[in-house]
C-alpha cells in the first residue's frame, strides 16, 4: 500500500478527526508526506474536512479496488482508471499483451464505449463501466451462459441493494421502471486451432446516477438510471455485490438455479416478439428459455430457437 491508500484505510477504520501529526506517526512517514498525499487524494476526488485539530474523511463515491475485492477477486486484479476508451479494449489488451488470465477493468467514464452490434454506448462520468476478463477454457457454445449469469448477478444485486424491481429483456438488458438501466456485452477471444475459448470478457455498463435530461434526446425515452437523486449506496458496494453474486453463481453452476431466476425476471416470456433472420422480419410468441439460454419463439408455422441477437416487443 502506498501512503494515499494507507491514509484512506486508516481514516476509514478510525472514522474521526485525526491530526496530521498522529497520521504521520501511525503511518511512519513525514507530516509533509501526509499533507502531499491528502492533496493528491483531493485531486483524485476524495473529500476531507480540514479542521483546526486535524482531517476528517468525508463520504465520496470514488471507485476503489480495495472496497470491491472479495475472496474471488483480489484488489491486485482490479484495475481502475478515471477515463479510458473502453474497458473491453483494456481487458483484451491485458489478455493479449500481458498474458493476464483474470482481471476486472473499471472506468469512471469511457470515450469509445460500445455495446452489442457495434453500437456506441453512452458513457459519461460517474456511472459504472467494467469488464471482467476470465480464462475459462470452454467450448464456443458456452458463451451465452456467461451473459445469462451476468444478467442474473446484476439484477439480483440491484434488487438486494437498491430495492428497485428489475426485469430482464432477453438476452442481456436489465430494466427498471420499464426502461433499460444496464447493458451487458460478452466477447470471446478464441483459439482457432483448439476451437476453444481462451478468454471471455464480460462488459457491464450501468447508468448509476444521472438525471433523465442528461441522457441524449434519442435515448431519453428508452433508458434510465438507478438513481436520479442522491444515491443511497456507493458504486463500490454495487460492483462488489455483482461480482460476488457472479462468482457464487459460477460455483453453483451445475444446479442451474440461476436459470429459474432468469426466467422469473424475464418480461419477454409469453409476449409477442419480433426478430430478424436472414433479412426477414419474423414475429411470434416467446414461449420458453431453454437450459442453454436460448429463446424459443413460436411463429406461424415454425419454432425458432434463438441463441443470440435482438428481439423487439410490439
Ligand atoms: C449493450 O447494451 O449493447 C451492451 C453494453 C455494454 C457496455 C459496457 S460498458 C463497459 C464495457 N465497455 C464497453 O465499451 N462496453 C461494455
Amino acid at each position: 500500500m502506498n501512503t494515499k491508500q494507507k491514509i484512506l484505510a486508516y481514516m476509514r477504520e478510525h472514522q474521526q478527526i485525526i491530526s496530521g501529526e498522529k497520521l504521520a506517526n501511525e503511518l511512519q512517514v513525514s507530516r509533509t508526506a501526509i499533507w502531499k498525499a491528502i492533496r493528491e487524494l483531493e485531486k483524485n476526488g476524495y473529500r476531507f474536512d480540514h479542521l483546526a485539530n486535524g482531517y476528517r474523511l468525508l463520504p465520496s463515491d470514488m471507485i476503489e479496488p480495495a472496497l470491491i475485492s472479495n475472496q474471488y477477486l483480489p484488489a491486485e486484479l482490479i484495475f481502475y482508471q478515471p477515463s479510458t476508451a473502453s474497458t473491453m479494449q483494456d481487458a483484451k489488451k491485458a489478455a493479449i499483451e500481458q498474458h493476464l488470465t483474470q482481471g476486472l477493468f473499471i472506468a469512471d467514464e469511457q470515450t469509445q464505449g460500445h455495446g452489442r452490434f457495434g453500437r456506441s454506448f453512452f458513457s459519461p462520468s460517474g456511472q459504472i463501466y467494467m469488464s471482467l476478463l476470465l480464462s475459462p477454457n470452454q467450448n464456443f457454445q458456452e458463451l451465452p451462459q456467461y451473459t445469462i449469469l451476468s444478467a442474473v448477478a446484476v439484477a439480483s444485486a440491484i434488487d438486494q441493494l437498491v430495492g428497485e424491481q428489475t426485469a430482464i429483456k432477453w438476452v442481456n438488458d436489465i430494466f427498471i421502471r420499464e426502461k433499460k438501466v444496464c447493458g451487458i456485452l460478452t466477447e470471446a477471444i478464441s483459439d482457432f486451432e483448439t476451437q476453444r475459448i481462451s478468454h471471455v470478457i464480460i462488459g457491464i455498463g450501468i447508468n448509476f446516477f444521472i438525471a433523465q435530461e442528461h441522457f441524449p434526446e434519442e435515448l431519453r425515452q428508452k433508458v434510465t438510471a438507478l438513481f436520479h437523486e442522491q444515491p443511497t449506496i456507493t458504486r463500490n458496494e454495487l460492483i462488489r455485490l455483482i461480482w460476488q453474486n457472479f462468482f457464487e453463481l459460477c460455483i453453483a453452476l451445475p444446479d442451474m438455479q440461476y436459470l429459474d431466476y432468469y426466467r422469473q425476471k424475464s418480461f419477454v416470456l409469453n409476449q409477442q416478439v419480433t426478430f430478424s433472420q436472414n433479412g426477414e422480419k419474423i414475429t411470434g410468441i416467446a414461449q420458453a428459455i431453454t437450459d442453454k439460454g436460448e429463446l424459443v419463439v413460436q411463429a406461424k408455422n415454425q419454432v425458432f430457437s434463438l441463441s443470440s441477437g435482438e428481439i423487439s416487443l410490439e
